[in-house]
């Protein structure tokens, strides 16, 4: 893993302890979101920035059995967490950077993303590369339980025009990844972008 993740490991290895019990409520936002994924039973999809797993058991409930869950986390502590709460009966959890997947081209149907975009050092390549291992026609979420302003308030900051996760800036990210936007919600209770594999 490249130097540049550095500051992400140390933000996130000290809060993975405590994330789950920092936002007790979220469970009902990521449900509503996975199921926008149009997951159907024995898709393979993939939780980028799994973190401590929140995503698992409702991508595990989509795909059932039959199915594939991989949760990707460069931050060993948040996987830590994520097998304590039980999460990997959920999916397989691997240590990786989603800027260099661990998994073949076309491998997979869709790519869960929560709190993820925001962190990549590179977003542009790092999409690409969760292109690459989608199939033509898979589908990808970048997913918030929160919306940009409420976000932005929660840290005492304001939303600048250079704002990744705005959509004038996010849809042409996303199209010259390979994706297609084809949806963008950023309300309070939640930030949701869905996009297309193009090609
Ligand atoms: C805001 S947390 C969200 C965790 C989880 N998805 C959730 O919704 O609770 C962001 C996560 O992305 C991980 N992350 C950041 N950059 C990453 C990268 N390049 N590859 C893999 N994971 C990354 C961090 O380690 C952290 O666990």
């Amino acid at each position: 893993m490249s130097e540049d993740h550095t500051h992400v490991r140390e933000f996130f290895t000290a809060r993975a302890a405590d994330w789950d019990g920092k936002f007790p409520d979220d469970g009902p936002a990521y449900a509503a979101a996975v199921a926008e994924l149009g997951l159907r039973e024995g898709d393979r999809v993939l939780d980028a920035g799994c973190g401590t797993g929140r995503a698992l058991p409702e991508l595990r409930a989509a795909v059932g059995t039959s199915g594939v869950v991989v949760g990707v986390d460069l931050t060993w502590a948040m996987l830590a967490a994520a097998v304590r709460a039980g999460r990997d009966r959920d999916g397989r959890l691997l240590l990786a950077d989603v800027g260099a997947l661990p998994l073949g081209s076309r491998s997979l149907d869709a790519v869960f993303a929560a709190g993820l975009v925001a962190h990549l050092p590179d977003p542009a390549r790092d999409l690409r590369e969760l292109r690459r291992v989608v199939r033509r026609g898979g589908t990808l979420a970048l997913f918030h339980p929160i919306g940009r302003a409420a976000l932005a308030a929660r840290q005492g900051r304001r939303i600048t025009p250079d704002d990744l996760r705005a959509e004038s800036n996010l849809r042409p990210l996303l199209a010259g990844s390979g994706w297609r936007m084809t949806s963008y919600t950023d309300e309070d209770a939640r930030f949701l972008a869905l996009a297309v594999r193009e090609d």
